[in-house]
């Protein structure tokens, strides 16, 4: 490691020699893996031999054709998506999914039940309102966020056409989630479909994508650049017209015309497709997965061998992606940050929601900052404990 001149962008943060780069626990967009970065610089110029960068393709040329078909094809095989789902690239970010999807499926007198767990559980709630009846089936604002709901907690309306979740809050750093990390879904009453809010750990853990009528997530944090979501939905949903809507918001009209109705972000697109390719290239869910809770543990077992530093989730609800914590007082949880900088390790800070740090530990996270994060806790510990 050497330390940055004035002429790099972290003044007086540790760069790491080697990548010229620091470590990056933004929650997103967040850290991607060094290889997709190095193809995407090459192919900015040049991309696959066509003598024309990606950012300058028609997304009509051939060129584009195979890489939006292999995107999709990859996608598929990471995630074990039956044919009868469809694999959307929509723009608009994840919030527009909080009206796209009462939108698409639901009638001005249905009912939706909505779980909300975190921040953006809340902005899907109150965005959903619009378009339809929609029930609070839990409601963690009380607690804070602090943990996810146990079955008994839930207070369905048992006439729900779908019912809402996120997987993981991004803010609050809680998940649904086993002890072993893996996917803990609510048992949804009358076969309502599930819609899952997947920003922020889609693909970082197997999952059954049968278990749900929609899955959506932001690009930005486990699967490539802002830009574009990735949108997974059920065929049978979209029979549903509940309403007029216009094209551009119809995912009936983004599947008939396989995400190119107008023109997509191909460049987004073509990140996600290089991250997928990465992802394969690992092992796929189960490897990624098996690496994250490593990687998680070596942060929580600071935590809880810690009566300095104070973990935000209750240990049942701890989110793998995003690890939320503080020190005795805010004027340490700004020295915290100010000197891990200065180790070589950004974006700490947590949300303005939450306030003390947040370090996201996404699948590109080596394991290496992980360990890092956690020696620098230890060392900060007995320094100021
Ligand atoms: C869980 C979750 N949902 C939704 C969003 C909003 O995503 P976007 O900014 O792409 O609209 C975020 C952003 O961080 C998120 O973490």
């Amino acid at each position: 490691m050497t330390t940055a001149t004035a002429s790099a962008p972290a003044k007086s943060a540790v760069i790491h020699a080697a990548s010229g780069r620091i470590f990056n626990y933004s929650a997103g967009p967040g850290v991607l893996p060094d290889e997709v970065i190095r193809q995407a610089q090459e192919e900015l110029w040049n991309c696959r031999g066509s003598g024309i960068g990606i950012m300058e393709h028609s997304h009509r040329a051939k060129t584009y054709d195979a890489i939006l078909a292999e995107a999709i094809a990859d996608c598929r095989k990471i995630g074990s998506i039956p044919s009868d789902y469809h694999v959307l690239f929509m723009t608009g970010g994840a919030t527009s999914q909080n009206f796209l999807v009462p939108a698409n499926i639901l009638g001005q007198t249905e009912t939706a039940d909505y779980l909300t767990t975190g921040y953006w559980a809340e902005r899907s709630f109150e965005h959903a309102q619009m378009y339809g009846n929609i029930h609070e089936a839990w409601d963690g604002r009380p607690h804070n966020h602090t943990f996810i709901p146990s079955d008994a907690e839930i207070k369905w309306s048992g006439k729900a056409v779908y019912a809402h979740i996120c997987s993981n809050n991004t803010i609050y750093g809680t998940q649904w989630r086993n002890s072993d990390g893996s996917v803990r879904l609510p048992k949804v009453p009358n076969n309502a479909a599930l819609v899952c809010d997947m920003c922020s750990d889609i693909f970082s853990r197997p999952f059954n994508v049968r278990d749900f009528g929609i899955v959506y997530a932001g690009a930005q944090k486990n699967v490539g650049i802002a830009g574009v979501s990735l949108v997974i939905v059920r065929d049978e949903l979209l029979q549903r017209e509940p309403r007029e809507l216009p094209l551009m918001l119809q995912y009936r009209v983004m599947a008939k015309d396989e995400s190119r109705h107008n023109t997509p972000p191909v460049f987004p697109i073509y990140m996600s497709g290089l991250v997928f390719k990465w992802i394969l290239k690992q092992g796929g869910l189960a490897a990624l997965h098996k690496t994250n809770v490593e990687k998680a543990k070596l942060v929580y077992d600071v935590l809880d061998s810690s009566k300095f530093y104070q973990g935000h989730a209750r240990p049942d609800s701890r989110s793998l992606m995003n690890i939320t914590f503080r020190t005795p007082s805010e004027e340490l949880d700004a020295k915290f940050i100010v000197e891990a900088f200065q180790h070589g390790m950004d974006q700490l800070k947590g949300h303005r929601v939450t306030g003390g740090m947040r370090a996201s530990l996404y699948n590109a996270m080596p394991r290496a900052g992980a360990e890092a994060l956690a020696s620098f806790m230890r060392e900060f510990e007995r320094r100021n404990g």
